[in-house]
């Protein structure tokens, strides 16, 4: 088939080098000039792994557009970004002028598909703006469930494909599965409305889970109990299950915040109190303070102390610092007068005043103290004793609890974990 995809952004470039993979022509348009041009030369501009080699395999069946729609498509599918307005409501402006540039070209042969996670009701209002302008086209909904850092897998091996359309629609449901050929998935298949409200109490269970056993640390660091053992031993009942539950410093990205207080505008525009969103919010939001002043307990006093905060990114294997947890931290612990030295292997530190060393081991020399905010393989694999001469104290405070406490232990260090007692 024949694929455009506007905007290419995580969720288009993903979708893109999926369909071609999957043996399709991809045509990607995105507003951004300076994007459209790195993708040209060949430059992939996110990392996400696995994504340049899938680009550089399928490189005969990938174009690259800035603005420009490629008319001729079958599918014509909308990535465009929904973030939060400044009251929590999605902006869902990029959408629209999307819409806007679509209306003048598409006809009723294509399928339109709407990928951006968009409030309750968009995809219905989008077919009636098609409809006002004489155009019957038939719109899909079908929400993107990826993951960053492993959207490739999400992509290729997703748990559910869930697909919106009108009863009437005869045709959608067809398009959709030979576009997909390959995928092996259950489809879920529902109203335009339905498929938006999956993406939303998806991503909402998914926070409160977090917000939940991040509650459950500050009660287990109350009771001096650990709460990897709180998890593991919950997360084993099937009807519990043992992802999202792993305590930190509270779920970042630029969706879980964004959908929750979406969903949350949206159930107070039908005066429907969303008293379980609430609480996740709630939660998430004082979570870093809650560790923070654990940090400020452990260290006696953070200011002038040299401290090297570990992960920049708002999860591992990602360079996307949006809404991260760690970015946060960085500015919490300059804003107390520490002498912050910041690393990630992919992400880069903006707009802070903070340096970012280049090197682990830049990052670590003479610290103070040492704290994992992202979650990165390499910071697991640290060998610990060599920390240990590097520093010129001896705290390690995982963020993250992914860290081997008896290992840091072991090594002479002080470990301070989320939650541990
Ligand atoms: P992004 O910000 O990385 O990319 C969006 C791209 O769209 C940008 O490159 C931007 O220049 C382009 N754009 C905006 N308006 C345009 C227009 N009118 N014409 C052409 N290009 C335009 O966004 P993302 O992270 O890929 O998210 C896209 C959507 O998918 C959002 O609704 C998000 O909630 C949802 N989503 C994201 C993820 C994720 O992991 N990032 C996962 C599932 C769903
Ligand atoms: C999330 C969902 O997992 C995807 O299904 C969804 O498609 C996507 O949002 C979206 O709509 O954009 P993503 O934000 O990429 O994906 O990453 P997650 O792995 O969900 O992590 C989100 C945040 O939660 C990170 O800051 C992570 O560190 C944190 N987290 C995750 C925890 O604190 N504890 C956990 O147990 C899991």
């Amino acid at each position: 088939m024949n694929v455009c995809i506007i905007g290419a952004g995580y969720v288009g470039l993903t979708t893109a080098a999926v369909l071609a993979k999957l043996g399709h022509t991809v045509h990607c348009v995105d507003e951004n000039e300076q994007k459209i041009a790195a993708l040209k030369r060949g430059d992939v501009p996110i990392y996400e792994p696995g994504l340049a080699e899938l680009f550089t395999d399928h490189q005969s069946r990938l174009f690259f557009h800035h603005k420009q729609i490629h008319v001729e498509a079958d599918v014509i599918f909308i990535c465009v970004g929904t973030p939060a307005d400044s009251k929590g409501k999605p902006d869902v402006s990029y959408v629209n002028r999307a819409i806007a540039d679509l209306t003048p070209h598409i006809n009723e042969k294509q399928t339109l598909v709407i990928k951006s996670t968009v409030p309750i009701g968009t995809n219905e209002r989008i077919y009636n703006h098609f409809k006002n302008e004489g155009k019957h086209i038939r719109v899909v909904s079908n929400p993107e469930f990826l993951r960053e850092g492993s959207a490739i897998f999400d992509s290729l091996y997703p748990d559910r494909i869930v697909i919106g359309l009108h009863h009437d629609d005869d045709r959608s449901l067809s398009v959709m599965q030979t576009l997909y050929a390959g995928i092996h998935a259950p489809y879920v298949v529902t109203s335009l409305s339905g498929a938006e409200m999956i993406k939303y109490a998806a991503n909402a269970f998914l926070a409160t889970k977090i917000s939940f056993i991040n509650e459950m640390a500050r009660l287990c660091e109350a009771y001096g109990v650990d709460v990897v053992d709180v998890a593991k031993g919950i997360g084993l009942d099937g009807r519990i299950g043992p992802h999202f539950l792993q305590a930190g410093i509270g779920y970042g990205g630029s969706c879980f915040p964004k959908d929750v207080a979406a969903l949350q505008q949206m159930a107070y525009e039908q005066n429907v109190r969303p008293y379980m969103l609430e609480a996740t919010k709630t939660i998430n939001d004082t979570q870093l303070n809650w560790y923070v002043q654990k940090i400020k307990r452990t260290l006696g006093h953070i200011s002038k102390k040299r401290i090297a905060v570990l992960g920049i990114a708002f999860k591992p294997n990602t360079d996307d610092i949006r809404e991260s947890p760690a970015v946060s931290l960085i500015k919490k612990l300059h804003a107390h007068g520490a002498n912050v030295i910041a690393h990630d292997p992919k992400a880069v530190l903006h707009n802070v005043d903070v340096k970012q060393a280049t090197t682990l081991e830049e990052a670590i020399a003479q610290a103070d103290a040492l704290i994992v905010a992202t979650d990165w393989d390499e910071y697991k694999q640290l060998n610990w004793s060599y920390v240990k001469q590097m520093m010129s104290g001896n705290v390690v405070i995982d963020g993250r609890n992914c860290l081997p406490r008896e290992a840091i232990m072991n090594a002479g260090l002080n470990y301070i974990g989320v939650g541990r007692g």
